[in-house]
């Protein structure tokens, strides 16, 4: 990762003048794809993504009964926002034909509050989420919203995932959206800047530990899931995440078998098969790319011994006396 200063004018459309100058006041530096991040708080943003926090921080008025779904980017987001959606809408919805799932993808129900919400506008019309709670969703760490939260009661569910197997499927995601194939020299690129911590959204320790450290002092506020203990008991995190959302299952309901079809429902397999899933874009990237094989250590085909043992190192170091291991 090339750690350079860059001219003030980034080029960007999306940019407001304000953002510019800000941009060229940070730490600046080119990922591994020759893409452009500046530092602000502490977090590695691409330039309009930058625009959307600032956006966000400067105009968003939470409420109450928010719900913000939050995860570094790869960590299974596409997973949980299918679940909330699900949880949520089955007292409207009792069979999944009609569900908001079939006809948008999770990432259009959920928007990103940086990415979608207030990058398309610096005061977006939010009166579209009329019924509540209001569900958001973002890839900002904590300290990043911790400003424009304050004092609010609104809850979050962080979902975290194993940083090796972040950093795969991250390498995938990176290389079909440049429609590359996923060659050794991306993944060791990948690799180093997962270990540097300059990686958009990085560091990535620093973005777990925001919400591991706020769900220890609040876990009434902040919910930590992770995506490992989804996969191996799913009925129970299920149960969790709808007991933490308002919404616990009935025994009727259980005794009905809802949990095993919400789970079945919102699965890798039915989820990209899905038409809607298949054929529409979101973000100007295909919403299949979003599923690949949801695996739990899948790291291990790619990393070699080397490269676990600096990790796990590293993760050790930044992690000590957190409480939050790997
Ligand atoms: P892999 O690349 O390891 O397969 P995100 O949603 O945060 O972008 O994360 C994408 C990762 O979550 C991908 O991991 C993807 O396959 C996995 N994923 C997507 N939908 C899933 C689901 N319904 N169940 C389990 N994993 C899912």
């Amino acid at each position: 990762m090339d750690l350079k200063e860059l001219p003030s004018n980034v080029g960007d459309d999306n940019i407001s003048e304000e953002a510019n100058s800000l941009i060229s006041s940070l730490p600046l530096c080119t990922d591994f794809q020759g893409k452009k991040l500046c530092n602000y708080q502490g977090c590695w943003y691409k330039y309009n993504t930058l625009q959307g926090v600032l956006n966000f921080q400067r105009g968003f008025e939470p409420q109450d009964t928010d719900i913000i779904l939050a995860s570094f980017p790869k960590s299974g987001t596409t997973w949980l926002k299918a679940l909330t959606s699900a949880l949520m809408e089955r007292s409207k919805n009792h069979s999944f034909d009609h569900h908001p799932l079939l006809s948008d993808s999770p990432h259009g129900i959920i928007p990103f509050l940086e990415l979608s919400v207030y990058q398309e506008s610096s005061s977006p019309n939010l009166a579209k989420f009329s019924s509540l709670p209001r569900l958001f969703s973002t890839h900002m760490p904590l300290h990043a919203m911790h400003e424009t939260l304050k004092g609010s009661p609104c809850k979050i569910v962080y979902l975290c995932r194993n940083v090796k197997d972040t950093l795969i499927s991250w390498w995938f995601f990176r290389s079909a959206v440049n429609k590359i194939e996923p060659n050794r020299s991306l993944v060791e690129s990948t690799f180093e800047a997962f270990c540097n911590g300059t990686i958009y959204y990085g560091p990535i320790w620093e973005h777990v530990l925001s919400y591991w450290r706020r769900s220890l002092e609040n876990p009434k506020q902040v919910l930590f899931m992770r995506y490992e203990e989804m996969k191996a008991e799913p009925r129970d995190q299920v149960k969790r995440l709808a007991e933490f959302l308002g919404c616990p299952f009935t025994t009727e309901e259980e005794d009905n078998g809802l949990v095993d079809e919400i789970l079945d429902f919102c699965s890798l397999r039915n989820l990209s098969s899905l038409e809607v899933n298949k054929t529409k874009i979101f973000n100007k990237v295909d919403r299949s790319i979003f599923f690949r094989k949801g695996e739990v250590g899948d790291w291990k085909n790619y990393l070699n011994p080397e490269m676990e043992n600096k990790l796990d190192m590293i993760i050790q170091e930044k992690l000590q006396g957190s409480g939050l291991k790997f």
